[in-house]
């Protein structure tokens, strides 16, 4: 299980975005978070922004969708370009359509649970998704506290990924640091979001590199 690091640009400097996807050249992925004020109460960025950042930067994206209509508008950020397209099981309404879609277009799909969602009742559609995001604060916002409850619940998805063949990945996103990702990668997960962690360090670099070697020493 390899560990992978995707810095979340909700942290950067959105005027100078191009900048501060190429200030983290060792991430493996950028995260991408796509907010619509609907599902959540906050407004980010969209489709004509994921295009630009595509052309801009080699790193693959990693579109985390929190948005009231994934059906309609996911398969347009994979046809954009992005290598994952996450969507919130709380708002996809016909998700087993969608996340094929999203794969048939050549991108991973996620799934994604806020902290109170349960991972069982997912369970139907692993089959359908490359990837479970397992949210570790509300969405919305970032620079938040991690939630701690989460953490059986990634031990419970990682359990359900081991049981379906070990393929799917399982990513944290919020509130995830130097001092809260060993705690996520000990519990099973593997891919790791950080915001703040990465963008508010003086050195983002050192920052990933610091994180990646945390998650490493934590699940070996
Ligand atoms: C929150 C977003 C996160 C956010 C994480 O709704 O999904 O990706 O950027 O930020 P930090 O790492 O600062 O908690
Ligand atoms: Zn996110």
């Amino acid at each position: 299980m390899a560990v992978q690091i995707s810095p979340s640009i909700l942290a950067a400097d959105f005027a100078r975005l191009a900048d501060e996807a190429a200030a983290v050249p060792n991430a493996d992925w950028l995260h991408v978070d796509v907010m619509d004020y609907h599902f959540v109460p906050n407004l980010t960025l969209g489709l004509p922004v994921v295009e630009a950042l595509r052309k801009a930067t080699a790193t693959p994206l990693d579109c985390h969708l929190m948005i009231a209509d994934p059906d309609r508008w996911a398969p347009q950020y994979a046809e954009a370009g992005a290598g994952s397209v996450t969507i919130h099981a709380e708002a996809a309404k016909a998700p087993i359509r969608t996340l094929r879609e999203i794969r048939l277009l050549g991108a991973r799909a996620g799934l994604a649970l806020n902290p109170a969602t349960a991972v069982e009742p997912y369970e139907a559609l692993f089959p359908e998704i490359d990837m479970v995001l397992l949210m570790t604060v509300e969405p919305g916002f970032g620079g938040q506290k991690f939630l701690d409850g989460v953490l059986p619940k990634i031990r419970r998805a990682r359990e359900l990924v081991q049981r379906h063949g070990g393929r799917i990945w399982v990513q944290v996103d919020g509130g995830v640091d130097a001092e809260t990702i060993g705690r996520c990668a000990e519990a099973g997960a593997d891919v790791f979001v950080a915001g703040s962690a990465v963008y508010g360090a003086s050195d983002p670099v050192a920052a990933v590199d610091g994180l990646r070697a945390a998650a490493t020493r934590a699940s070996t």
